[in-house]
């Protein structure tokens, strides 16, 4: 019988790509999303790619009730992937309390709930953020842990601690938590990609919808960056390959192939891009140029990160496989498919 797994923010953006990979492993999966920031179409997307409808909850992870529902009304979920969070990074400044219930009661609520229902494993989604400006790069998982600069950012680290804690009690739990570098791209078919609501606040849908004519110019935030052409530098990571180590993980876990209760990998390519190389980028795939102006630094931003993802390539198996020009030619063809639409 096909192991079932509870996708949380499975409508998401790297939640979708996960779905799919996961069907078409063999899993079934089960999202729970409150849809605050994605959309029911989504499912329609996962459909169309894998011919199989996964079972969708429209409940909200802070609610301990509703998500124990789901919990009953599916029994025998064998593993979780927790995506659902407020990620926002400007926004967690604003509103920090919101970010604070959203982001920890949601894990709160998962993790009293596992043990209850016999679930033997939760894969987390925690990013570089976490690492805030390296000492040196490539950045490892050993690396220290920087204080966080964002409330968005803190969530991630307490998540971490939270987990770490709960297992290291005697939990009969596993976790392995993944730091994310930079997610970008989309699904090879353009069924499912990023949807970011109002003004994307990330480079690669800034880029996109800059090229398609929503946006008249893309903001390059600083040249006089200490990096070879002054602008900041990134480990974008293909969404594709990303949700990929999803499985890899999930299936470790339900394996039992590690003696260790809780895992920490990089999911990064290992390389760092500019912002400037990955318009150069852009512009290659696309043929155009991209309107673009440098203006001044963007507060808060981190000058220069790229992942060790070694310990990920040795212990999961996993290597990030696309080239970022597939991977910026995927988020470009989503694009003309959301135009082609009348989504965006
Ligand atoms: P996303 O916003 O596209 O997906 C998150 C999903 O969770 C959305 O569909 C949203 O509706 C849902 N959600 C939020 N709060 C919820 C709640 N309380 N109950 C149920 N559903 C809820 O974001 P994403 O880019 O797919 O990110 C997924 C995860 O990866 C997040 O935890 C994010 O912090 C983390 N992450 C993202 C990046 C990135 O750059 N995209 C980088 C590092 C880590
Ligand atoms: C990348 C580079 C910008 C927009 C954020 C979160 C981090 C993680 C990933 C979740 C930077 C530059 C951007 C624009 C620009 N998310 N840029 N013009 O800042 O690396 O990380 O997402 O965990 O926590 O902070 O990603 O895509 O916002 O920016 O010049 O309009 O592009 O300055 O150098 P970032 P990003």
């Amino acid at each position: 019988m096909a192991k079932k797994i509870l996708v949380t923010g499975g409508t998401g953006y790297i939640g979708s790509h996960t779905v799919v990979e996961l069907q078409q492993a063999g899993y079934e999966v089960i999202i729970v999303d409150n849809l605050s920031n994605s959309n029911a179409d989504v499912i329609e997307g996962i459909t169309a790619i894998t011919g199989q409808r996964p079972a969708f909850e429209n409940q909200d992870c802070t609610d301990r009730k509703a998500l124990k529902a789901v919990f009953d009304k599916h029994p025998g979920i064998d593993g979780m992937i927790h995506f659902a969070a407020s990620k926002a990074v400007g926004e967690s400044v604003q509103k920090p309390l919101v970010y604070y219930r959203n982001n920890i009661v949601s894990l709160l609520n998962l993790l009293e709930l596992m043990p209850e229902h016999n679930v033997k494993g939760i894969v987390f989604s925690s990013s570089c953020t976490v690492y805030g400006e390296p000492d040196r790069n490539p950045i490892d998982e050993n690396a220290p842990i920087k204080p966080a600069t964002s409330p968005y950012g803190n969530t991630k680290q307490i998540n971490e601690e939270i987990i770490q804690d709960f297992v290291h009690s005697g939990a009969p739990i596993k976790s392995i938590i993944l730091r994310y570098f930079n997610p970008i791209g989309a699904h090879p078919s353009a069924k499912i990609g990023e949807l970011p609501l109002g003004v994307p606040q990330n480079l690669v849908p800034y880029i996109t919808q800059t090229g398609i004519g929503i946006r008249e110019r893309l903001s390059v935030f600083g040249d006089d960056y200490d990096t070879p052409d002054g602008s900041c530098i990134r480990d974008f990571i293909n969404v594709v390959d990303l949700a990929k180590a999803h499985v890899i993980a999930i299936e470790r876990m339900l394996q039992d192939k590690s003696d260790e209760k809780v895992e920490i990998f990089n999911l990064g390519t290992g390389k760092g891009l500019s912002v400037l190389e990955l318009i150069r980028v852009f512009e290659k795939v696309t043929g155009h140029p991209l309107n673009y102006k440098i203006v001044g630094r963007r507060e808060g931003d981190i000058e220069q990160i790229w992942a060790d993802p070694q310990k990920a390539n040795n212990v999961l198996g996993w290597t990030a496989r696309e080239t970022i020009e597939d991977t910026m030619a995927s988020a470009w063809k989503w694009q003309l498919h959301l135009r082609e639409k009348n989504i965006m």
